[in-house]
């Protein structure tokens, strides 16, 4: 039986210009490259300027993934954000994008917040309205300027985040229904919102009218982030009638190499089909995966017919997995 089957046709990836090198932040806070390599496998991270926003990282990445696809912007029929730094309050960064973009008057715009698995949250809902019909092309970033909402005097957190944004271009096509097919073949989404305390923003516009700064309990969510990690894929892998061992890349969000590393132990998959930017990217939250993805891409590591899993975690807590066939 044909069934519809978002396929992943481009990506696009902007980072800002400026490099904050784990030897800057030691000259700001109690810190050390040693302490941050070891602990985290971060070495650097890109720092959005100060008018510098989440939209225009998302322009710049949308305008590569919509060149890689040879598609023209008009074609696109929906655009999701996914971002916990948008522009404004309201309306949606996605707004702002859609006009940036000059898409057809009356494509859906909207963002999502899913923390650092907004990603895949914002992958699952463009690819259930493609799967139903409803839309051709959908426009899917995940964007962050996460820098504007962290303490720098922290030395808990300000040496784990970065910016960036990542963009995928998904369009629906007729397929044969079976796990051989080519694009999105499973999305699982999850969240316990008994961990909210773990990681938030300690403001909120109906909280005290700011955005505020990210605490962490890091201890919490590194033990947490290791089996959500493990079951966004092996749920998404089982969805999609396919094994770890038919996976050819595993793209994990990128927080800490220490957590991708155990996730990899548990799930059995070498460490060479596992892409790593935490190293150069930091965590860049719902940003990670699409910027992870595009810059995969860009190298010339991916071939047409690979596996792909990939799982998320973040506050919320949420997480949460996607299984695509390029
Ligand atoms: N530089 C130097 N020392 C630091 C430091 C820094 N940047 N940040 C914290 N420390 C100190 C702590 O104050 C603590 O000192 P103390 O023992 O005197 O109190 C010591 O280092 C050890 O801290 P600890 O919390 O035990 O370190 P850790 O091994 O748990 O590593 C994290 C800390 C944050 C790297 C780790 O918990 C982690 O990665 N957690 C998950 C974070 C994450 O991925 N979040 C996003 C999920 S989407």
């Amino acid at each position: 039986m044909t069934v519809i089957r978002s396929q992943l046709i481009g990506t696009g990836y902007k980072l800002p210009e400026k490099v904050l090198t784990n030897d800057d932040l030691s000259k700001m806070v109690d810190t050390s490259d040693e302490w941050i390599s070891t602990r985290t496998g971060i070495k650097s991270r890109h720092i959005a300027a100060q008018d510098e926003l989440t939209s225009d990282l998302s322009y710049e990445a949308s305008l590569m993934a919509i060149k890689n696809a040879k598609i023209q912007n008009q074609d696109i029929d929906f655009v999701i954000v996914a971002t916990v730094t948008p522009d404004n309050t309201f309306p949606a960064t996605a707004a702002k994008l859609a006009k940036k973009l000059e898409l057809k008057p009356g494509t859906p715009a909207m963002d999502v917040n899913a923390a650092c698995s907004g990603f895949v949250y914002a992958t699952q809902i463009a690819d259930n309205m493609i799967r139903l019909g409803e839309i051709k092309t959908a426009l899917v970033i995940g964007a962050e300027t996460l820098s504007k909402i962290t303490d720098w005097t922290d030395r808990n957190t300000c040496v784990l985040f970065g910016d960036g944004a990542g963009a995928v271009i998904l369009q629906g096509a007729e397929c044969e229904g079976k796990n051989t097919d080519t694009g999105i073949l499973a999305t699982k989404i999850y969240a316990d919102g008994n961990q909210y305390e773990h990681l938030y923003s300690d403001s909120g516009v109906s909280l005290n009218q700011k955005a505020g700064f990210i605490h962490m309990d890091g201890k919490e969510v590194f033990k947490i982030a290791i089996p959500s990690l493990v079951q966004g894929v092996e749920e998404s892998l089982k969805i999609a009638g396919v094994q770890i061992s038919d996976v050819d890349w595993y793209v994990p969000h990128q927080a800490n190499l220490r957590i991708i590393d155990s996730v990899a132990k548990k799930l059995e998959i070498d460490m060479d089909k596992v892409i790593v930017t935490v190293d150069h990217h930091g965590n860049t939250s719902a940003a990670s995966i699409p910027l992870a993805l595009a810059e995969t891409f860009e190298k010339g590591k991916f071939k047409k017919g690979d596996l792909i899993a990939i799982s998320a975690m973040g506050a919320g807590f949420t997480w949460g997995g996607i299984v695509v066939r390029l």
